[in-house]
């Protein structure tokens, strides 16, 4: 009869082990026992960019990569995407459950009442160089947080957690607008209360002398594209979220190495590599020019905008950025790459070498020209990922917190280096 074990032999010393197998998962831990002697640390497992190592259960999102499945709590991506918003997508996230109507109410009202910052806030941002990048100073400003609230130090209250759980969703926003109005040159634009999220967050972007009219439909292209990057399991930044935070570091500081790990080209900077790639590419007939560099570089050019560590199918987000591309247009004009883009991908698409690694578009294919379109300069493009990514940092850090199985964060090595040897003096050297 099957069993849900695996029987090892080590042929270093003949013996047999059996590990229990739950959920498709060997506990790394087990394999400690396998050793050749007393003296033998016991075997590990090697694995960099932890390709093959599940670093935690979560309850939070769940993908297929294969099938192109992306679910938040059970919900899935394309559902909440046509009808919940970014708030209420948020509540699910952190709470497990889709809010009450009074859930929904308090949780809203709480939320919009923590959108200012302090003053003070603003003489940091005067600190910066006029043209510093705003992701700099988003990841900066969110940190000076836990200065202004020490008290988020307590990590094992729950309710505590709460008020900052409010305050960092509230005030993400605020900060990503104040660095892109530093960057300008342009006064700030403080938060309106009347708005809703994302309305409140064009406004105090691009909000000018006069009143400033929110679009709504710009408004829910952006609440979309906030449900889209809410959660995505255990990515670079989560895994910098929970591995920071496992030190018990309050979550201002945590977030602000999330932020950190998102700032990288590989990661949140892809769409603004899409777009210069785009730039670059400059013409459709130029197309297949590339996609032989590519293909002949050796992995050193890449198609941005393509291929995923876990979708090895069409990314679920790119399908519902690709189709509200045209309504965004339809307000703003058509943005002028995406003919190369469409192009772009039509030929990878067909192309053996993309096909045979499982390389589609993702969800920075798009993105970038809707933002860009919008208005967003390229340096925001990963700013406008780190504000809807802090409610599911903030999911994953509190879920760590309340792990039983979990601590700090501390992987093993392969030591490669130097064997002992003695210190030789500067003057002894040659
Ligand atoms: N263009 C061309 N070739 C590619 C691409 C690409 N975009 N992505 C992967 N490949 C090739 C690699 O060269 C490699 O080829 P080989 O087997 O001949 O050596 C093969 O596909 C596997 O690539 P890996 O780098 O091992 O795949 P991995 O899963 O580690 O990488 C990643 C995933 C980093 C996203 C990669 O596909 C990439 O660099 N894409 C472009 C950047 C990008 O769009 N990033 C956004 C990701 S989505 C997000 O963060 C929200």
């Amino acid at each position: 009869m099957a069993k849900d074990s695996l029987t090892i032999t080590d042929n270093r010393t003949g013996q047999s082990y059996e590990l229990p197998i739950q959920e498709g998962t060997i506990k790394a831990i087990d394999l400690r026992k396998i050793k050749t002697g007393p003296e033998d640390f016991g075997l590990m497992t090697y694995d960099p960019a932890f390709t093959n190592t599940a670093s935690c259960q979560s309850q939070i999102t769940f993908i297929d990569g294969d099938k192109g499945i992306l679910n938040y709590r059970g919900y899935p991506i394309e559902q909440l995407a046509e009808q919940s918003t970014y708030l209420e997508t948020a509540y699910l996230i952190l709470n497990g459950e889709l809010p009450s109507k009074a859930q929904h109410d308090a949780w809203i009202y709480n939320i919009t009442h923590h959108t200012m910052v302090h003053e003070n806030i603003k003489g940091l941002l005067d600190g910066f160089r006029y043209d510093a990048h705003p992701m700099g100073m988003l990841m900066s400003t969110v940190a000076a947080l836990s200065t202004f609230y020490p008290e988020a130090k307590d990590v094992r209250s729950k309710e505590n957690r709460r008020d900052q759980i409010f305050r960092l969703i509230a005030k993400v926003p605020t900060l990503a607008a104040f660095s892109y109005r530093h960057l300008m040159g342009l006064p700030y634009a403080y938060p309106n209360n009347d708005l809703s999220y994302c309305g409140n967050f064009l406004q105090m972007m691009f909000k000018m002398a006069g009143s400033y009219q929110v679009n709504p439909i710009l408004e829910r292209a952006l609440e979309v594209l906030f449900i889209l990057h809410a959660d995505h399991e255990q990515n670079c930044s989560t895994s910098a979220m929970r591995a920071v935070g496992s030190s018990e570091a309050d979550p201002y500081s945590s977030t602000a190495a999330a932020i950190a790990a998102l700032y990288g080209p590989l990661h949140g900077g892809a769409n603004e590599m899409v777009l210069r790639m785009l730039k670059e590419i400059g013409s459709k007939d130029r197309i297949p020019a590339f996609i032989q560099e590519v293909k002949t570089s050796g992995g050193e050019v890449r198609l941005m905008g393509f291929g995923h560590r876990v979708y090895k199918n069409y990314d679920p987000r790119a399908k519902i950025i690709k189709r509200m591309a045209d309504q965004v247009f339809e307000v703003t004009g058509r943005n002028p790459l995406l003919d190369i883009a469409l192009e772009l991908e039509r030929i990878a698409l067909e192309d053996e070498y993309f096909i045979k690694r499982k390389l589609y578009p993702n969800v920075d294919f798009y993105s970038g020209l809707i933002y860009q379109a919008m208005g967003f300069p390229v340096d925001m493009f990963p700013v406008l990922f780190a504000i809807p990514r802090t409610a599911g940092w903030l999911a994953q850090w509190e879920e760590m917190l309340e792990d039983k199985d979990q601590k700090i964060a501390r992987p093993r090595q392969i030591y490669r280096g130097a064997a002992r040897r003695e210190f030789a003096p500067l003057s002894s050297r040659g």
